[in-house]
């Protein structure tokens, strides 16, 4: 899959409803706006000045009464974990997004397709917007497709969605439909009419420094019995900081070594609860997957407002030879993390605010204290302490001194349903 994310500055866009025809539609279906674009805009000035997005007026979010400031994802950067100040990480089209008014996401199985499909937009939409930036992403290579780039397989687990996933699989809790689509039952924010079965999205440039991780997992390889020599130890390490081997195999079933079986089964794969243990011996407390949805550690109606769909993809080159022999990142890569939900406040940052980045965060009363998620969870650029990666020993912190994902900013936007683009927005 390739992938490449497009930032606008939309000037005058009610030229889309004018110009409208099937394909320009089909285009426009992709266009994401961030909420801040829907405020009044300035008038129109005599040099094709700034105008209203939506011909006879800005239909408002409500975002005021929404829990959380969704409202630009530089002013949430401290709760997010940033170091600060984020010019020094950012890229500087999400530091100061006053002009950034929406997105493209194009997604296709070649690049020759991406860029028609670019070619589409920007033909149909001609100066009336601005390209800000664009990032270019992609599935990596041969037996590498699917995993990210520290060499896991991604895009396991998704909540299934009420009234849209019919045969779920085995371990996949349905969601009520207002977890990801606004104004759908479970969605309690009160947004306007015309934003039903829209979505935020939160979008993240994740750097992630893949050979100091890999170096990491080599110098601090734990043991038990059965898992012998120091390749063996890093993967047990990496598998336990992640929840799943790379294989995509939980550890949770599969706690030692890695199980190919269990990977090449949907209905297996996804299938546990993190109730075969109380404790750290199966998977972490900390673990990403488990910082990020505990399953029955703690109650449905605890997890699922928390749940969000996942659609991050790779971008940047593989790891090369010389970067693997200095065990030093010198070309960037990492993961366009995307996420859908209803509710920014509730989904992403949720995650990566109250549980990923929260020491507390799942307190078991023999476990108090499981330190931060070791693979997402942000101190502010400052060292980390994650607990229960050793197997040997469940209480010993491993300190992180490092981050190995940077984040390099990103946007909250709103994906508007097909019907609200063709009766709202370019009505
Ligand atoms: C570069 C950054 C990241 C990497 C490398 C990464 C990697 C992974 C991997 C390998 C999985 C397991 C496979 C799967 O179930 O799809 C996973 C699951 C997940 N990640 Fe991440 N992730 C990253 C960032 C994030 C962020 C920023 C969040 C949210 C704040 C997040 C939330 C989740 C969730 C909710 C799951 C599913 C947990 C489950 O249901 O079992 N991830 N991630």
């Amino acid at each position: 899959m390739h992938f490449l994310t497009v930032l606008y500055t939309f000037l005058a866009l009610g030229g889309i409803s004018s110009a409208a025809s099937t394909p320009q539609r089909r285009a426009a279906s992709g266009l994401l706006f961030n909420p801040p674009g829907f405020a009044p805009l300035p008038s129109p000035t005599t040099h094709r000045g700034p105008q209203p997005l939506v011909a006879g007026g800005t239909p408002s979010l409500n975002t005021s009464n929404i829990q959380g400031d969704i409202l630009g994802q530089a002013s949430n950067a401290n709760a997010l974990g940033d170091p600060a100040p984020i010019e020094n990480n950012w890229e500087p089209v999400f530091v100061d997004t006053s002009s950034l008014h929406g997105v493209f996401l194009i997604g296709a199985n070649d690049n020759t397709t991406i860029n028609a499909a670019l070619n589409q937009i920007t033909t149909a939409l001609g100066d009336s917007i601005t390209e800000l930036y664009s990032l270019q992403a992609q599935a990596r290579p041969g037996a590498e497709q699917g995993h990210e780039h520290f060499g896991f397989l991604d895009g396991i687990s998704q909540p299934g969605v009420e009234g849209f996933t019919t045969n779920p699989v085995n371990g996949q809790i349905v969601v009520p439909a207002g977890v990801i689509l606004v104004g759908e039952d479970g969605d309690n924010a009160g947004r306007p009419a015309w934003a039903k079965d829209g979505s935020f999205l939160a979008f993240r440039q994740l750097q992630q420094l893949v050979p100091e991780f890999n170096k990491f997992l080599l110098d601090n390889a734990v043991f038990v019995t059965g898992v012998n020599g120091i390749e063996e130890g890093s993967e047990l390490l990496g598998a336990r900081m992640m929840g799943r081997w790379k294989s995509g195999t939980p550890v949770e079933l599969s706690p030692l070594h890695d199980n190919l079986t269990i990977a090449g089964d949907p209905n297996l794969i996804n299938n546990f609860n993190f109730t075969l243990a109380g404790d750290n011996s199966l998977c972490p407390f900390a673990a990403h997957i488990r910082k990020t949805n505990p399953r029955s550690d703690l109650s449905n109606t605890a997890v699922d407002p928390h749940r969000i769909i996942r659609g991050g993809t790779p971008y940047g080159p593989e790891v090369t030879a010389d970067e693997a022999a200095s065990n030093v990142t010198s070309i960037q890569r990492g993961l366009a993390f995307v996420a859908y939900q209803s509710n920014i406040a509730q989904g992403f940052q949720f995650l990566q605010q109250t549980w990923a980045n929260n020491p507390n965060f799942l307190g078991h009363p023999n476990f108090p204290l499981p330190g931060f998620d070791p693979i997402i969870g942000a101190n502010h650029g400052q060292e980390r302490f994650t607990q229960g990666l050793d197997p040997a020993n469940q209480t010993r912190n491993i300190t992180l001194v490092q981050d190995f994902i940077v984040s390099r900013g990103g946007e909250y936007f709103f994906s508007p349903s097909l019907s609200a683009i063709i009766n709202t927005i370019a009505a």
